[in-house]
């Protein structure tokens, strides 16, 4: 990518925009803002409620309800809007802009799902010299354990990639993937959290029942689950070999895997993956 870290300087003077300020960007301003690449008073957040932009205002962001202003102010814009409402978010960027000359060759990065990039690259058609990277990130971000993915768009440069890279990597993983694959990637990795809380939240109630107090139950449930994922990436062995290391014959966890498998566990979370990634796919159609 011909950059290194040593040009991490041009964040200190790049504007950050965030066009809906809620949960992925509050993940992406935290990790950005923790990792010191770029403090709160550099980074501008619109959205449609004054009320809701509070938090931002606090942390000393920039607040507007007029994603122009957005547009205008940065030169990185993180498009963090859900899906079905990007129309109507561009459509006030457009509606709000009140000087033309300072929308030119801006980078927008979309995490939305399913949006593909041709779509964004023709709604974003109007600004001038606009570059379109497409990422994936997870709201592990917020405490620097994230796995996000990018895509650039076709006028997006290798420096524009190094950016969103850096962004995305001060926060935890980040890989170039291609573009056919961002929507399966995003159900494994954007939603995948969610499906390991209500895993969790089993594991916790099934001890909750045989006796174990509450608190006690989730934290040993989630450093049992961050415990095991360091050990499929820190052991090299593969999962098969690893669950097998914790199976002895005839013991209590390879019953416990029986009962898994006789509720369909595997099944259930692969038809949970397949799911979200159809309904990614056809949140890009709309
Ligand atoms: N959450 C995840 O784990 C995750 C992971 C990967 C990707 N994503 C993607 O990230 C995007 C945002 O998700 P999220 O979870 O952050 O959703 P969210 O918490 O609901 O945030 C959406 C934000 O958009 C604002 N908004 C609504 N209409 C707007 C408009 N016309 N102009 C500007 N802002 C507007 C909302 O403001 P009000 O609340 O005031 O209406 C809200 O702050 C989605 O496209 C999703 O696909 C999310």
């Amino acid at each position: 990518m011909g950059d290194s870290l040593n040009n991490l300087a041009v964040f200190k003077t790049m504007k950050i925009g965030f066009i809906g300020g809620g949960n992925m960007a509050r993940a992406i301003a935290e990790g950005i803002v923790q990792k010191g690449l770029a403090p709160y008073s550099s980074m501008y957040v619109s959205g449609p409620h004054e009320e809701n932009l509070k938090e931002w205002k606090t942390k000393g962001v920039q607040i507007t309800t007029e994603n122009g202003v957005v547009v205008e102010k940065s030169s990185l814009i993180f498009l963090a809007v859900k899906p079905h409402i990007l129309p109507a978010a561009i459509a006030n960027v457009y509606d709000t802009i009140s000087d033309w000359e300072l929308t030119d060759n801006k980078l927008f990065v979309s995490v939305l799902a399913g949006v593909k990039l041709e779509a964004l690259e023709s709604i974003l058609t109007r600004l001038e010299g606009s570059r379109v990277i497409r990422v994936m990130p997870n709201t592990p971000m917020m405490v620097g354990a994230g796995c996000s993915v990018y895509c650039p768009g076709q006028h997006a440069t290798d420096h524009d990639s190094f950016v969103v890279k850096t962004i995305l990597e001060v926060s935890g993983l980040c890989q170039l993937v291609p573009e056919s694959m961002i929507d399966a990637v995003g159900a494994l990795t954007g939603c995948g959290p969610a499906f390991i809380y209500l895993i969790i939240e089993a594991m916790s109630d099934g001890a909750v029942m045989m006796g174990v107090p509450r608190n006690m139950a989730t934290n040993f449930a989630a450093q049992t689950v961050l415990g095991a994922a360091k050990m499929v990436q820190q052991t090299g062995k593969s999962t098969g070999v690893l669950k097998e290391e914790v199976c002895s014959p005839g013991g209590t966890t390879i019953t416990g895997i029986h009962a898994l498998e006789s509720g369909g566990v595997r099944a259930a979370i692969m038809n949970a993956i397949e799911a979200s990634t159809k309904k990614s796919e056809e949140l890009g159609r709309k």
